[in-house]
């Protein structure tokens, strides 16, 4: 690790094993969990100043156990600690299109927020920019299918991993901004499972939805990430009602990884 991280500027973390059909991204805790530990134990030490992109599952824990080993080592910068939901907002954008016609799916930006997983993924079509409208027959399915795209790839592949391309892409897009904004391009803004607390504008947020992980848009800049966007106060009741069914889930998600670091299992 010393010769491969020292020097680096940014990490992007994949490593771990994926789903097999019937799994959730909670049941690969026990293997990935260690796996992510391990590597962001390195980055403390050996590249403590970089920029770290998380994509191991679960997305939910895995990043509160990086923010937990690196508080450890004293390194802890929510600035720089990155979960990548950006699949999830590629997947509303690509199923938004195949209702909307729309040729190029990038072209509508869809806030997606919460978690990484089932009903912690929440999509929020009333601030979709330009705005859309999702026939009211069509929305309940089209919510679904982004929740669990995932498992729909996991199934389609039937025992030999789960989305491969598509996470590549979804990775190459955020890490690609993350660094355009570095070098100071202006107005970059993406979604992102973050420390609230530690980025400008997240305390609010974190009061209003109770967890202090949540992804919501995040305005790169040069520091990684500027400031959180809110944009919790303005769901309307049916993405209110989705939020509900997200806290639910991610607060038993976090504490997972946080207590993994706090109170190691016996080894
Ligand atoms: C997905 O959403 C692998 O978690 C990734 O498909």
């Amino acid at each position: 690790m010393e010769a491969a991280f020292t020097g680096a500027d940014i990490f992007v973390i994949p490593a771990g094993i994926p789903r097999k059909p019937g799994m959730t991204r909670d049941d690969l805790f026990k293997i990935n969990a260690g796996i992510v530990q391990g590597l962001i134990e390195g980055v403390a030490k050996y590249a403590p100043k970089a920029f770290i992109l998380v994509i191991s599952n679960p997305v939910n824990s895995t990043v509160p156990i990086a923010a937990e080993v690196l508080k450890r080592a004293g390194v802890f910068d929510p600035k720089k600690l990155f979960g990548v939901t950006t699949l999830d907002v590629v997947r509303a954008e690509t199923f938004v299109a195949a209702i909307t016609g729309e040729s190029n799916p990038a072209k509508t930006k869809i806030p997606v927020i919460g978690g990484h997983s089932g009903e912690t993924i929440v999509p929020l079509f009333s601030q979709a920019e330009p705005a859309v409208t999702i026939p009211a027959d069509k929305l309940d399915a089209l919510v679904n299918r982004i929740q669990f795209g995932g498992d729909e790839v996991v199934k389609a592949k039937d025992g030999a991993g789960s989305a491969t391309l598509s996470m590549a892409y979804a990775g190459f897009r955020f890490a690609e901004k993350l660094i355009r904004a570095v070098k100071g391009e202006k107005g970059l803004v993406e979604p992102s499972f973050v420390y609230l607390p530690g980025v400008s504008g997240g305390d609010a947020i974190a009061k209003i939805v109770g967890s202090d992980f949540f992804s919501v848009p995040i305005e790169l800049g040069p520091g990684g990430a500027e400031k959180a966007i809110d944009v919790v106060s303005a769901a309307n009741d049916y993405e209110k009602k989705l939020l509900e069914a997200c806290y639910t889930g991610l607060g038993g998600n976090i504490s997972k990884g946080v207590e993994f670091v706090q109170n190691p299992p016996p080894k």
